[in-house]
């Protein structure tokens, strides 16, 4: 029964709810806002699938319970190139086949995109760590770095112009 009203932004649009109490924010955001990007792997923390952006931090929101995103500004795969064009970490992806099925694509973006914008130039190791939480059942991750240092180097160049 739903029992909550709930305000929140996503993709840069306010939008309101009714969520039950115990709804995690995932199901929120799939079920009731139709943002099936987000997807559920494990819905225990381990896979990153569900990975959004809330209020700056990555975050597994099948971790979330919906009722503390109050107020919470969010960011799924479908806002995360709002102009509609491809960053450097979604081309680099697409040019070295870093994914293949896809199911895990949106938290891989949203993990190398937080990297990079902590480290421009990480080693890695640190693309590794960074990568650490979330799960990949297809490719064995060497195109995944690979990308991820590639869509490095092309931001850094593009500073660099
Ligand atoms: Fe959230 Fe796996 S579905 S971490």
């Amino acid at each position: 029964v739903p029992d909550r009203d709930l305000a929140l932004t996503v993709n840069g649009r306010r939008r309101r709810v009714r969520v039950e109490d115990r709804q995690l924010l995932v199901d929120v955001l799939r079920d009731n806002l139709g943002m099936t990007g987000t997807h559920i792997g494990c819905a225990g923390g381990d896979c990153g699938a569900c990975t959004v952006r809330m209020d700056g931090q990555i975050t597994k929101s099948c971790l979330v319970l919906a009722a503390s995103a109050e107020g919470a500004d969010i960011t799924t795969i479908e806002g995360y190139s709002p102009r509609g064009t491809l960053d450097h970490v979604q081309q680099a992806f697409w040019d070295l086949d870093a994914f293949q099925c896809g199911f895990c694509l949106p938290g891989h973006l949203f993990a190398v995109r937080d990297l990079l914008d902590r480290d421009p130039d990480p080693g890695e190791d640190d693309i590794r760590e960074a990568l650490r939480g979330n799960l990949c059942r297809c490719t064995g991750y060497v195109n995944l770095v690979a990308a991820a240092g590639e869509a490095a180097r092309r931001e850094r160049e593009d500073q660099e112009r």
